[in-house]
């Protein structure tokens, strides 16, 4: 089984699309997805209403996600760690170990090099215009990542 972690803030509103998204991507027999945030302002939550709502219109189920904190251990237990922006990247990067758990952690869009954006936007703050454009760079994002994922895999 292949394990990847999806991390934003708060997860509640990027990362739990992420996981949603790519999940849809990829055999649930060979591959593990799960998120969590460097935060612990909605451990225990629902995602986002929007992020749920985004989601389900474009057919993905998301609301039986819970919100938890990322932990050291995160590092034992996935292959693959992706990171929205720089400060999750930062905050996660702050907990590694040794080179080992560096070396597991990435921007979630260095695995598309067509993407437009250099981070996925916090869209807490914005409208549900935000929370699409968030859909459709996540999409793009983890189209690439779960070809590669399923090359590496076989
Ligand atoms: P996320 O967005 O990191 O994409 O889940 C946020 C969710 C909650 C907060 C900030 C960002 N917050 O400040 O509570």
């Amino acid at each position: 089984m292949v394990k990847i972690l999806m991390v934003c803030l708060g997860n509640i509103c990027r990362s739990p699309l992420a996981h949603g998204i790519l999940e849809s991507k990829l055999p649930s027999d060979k591959f593990y997805v799960d998120s969590a945030g460097t935060a612990n302002y909605h451990v225990g939550d629902s995602p986002d209403h929007r992020s749920v709502a985004v989601a389900k219109s474009h057919g993905i189920d998301i609301s039986m996600q819970r919100g938890r904190q990322f932990k050291v251990s995160d590092f034992n237990d996935f292959d693959y760690i992706f990171t929205m922006d720089d400060s999750n990247f930062q905050n996660v990067i702050a907990l590694a170990r040794d080179t080992k758990d560096i070396a597991k952690v990435k921007p979630i869009l260095e695995m598309d090099n067509q993407s437009n954006f250099s981070y996925v936007p916090d869209p807490y703050y914005g409208d549900m215009s935000d929370f699409e454009e968030v859909y459709s760079v996540l999409n793009q994002a983890c189209e690439a990542l779960s070809q590669q994922l399923q090359n590496v895999a076989q």
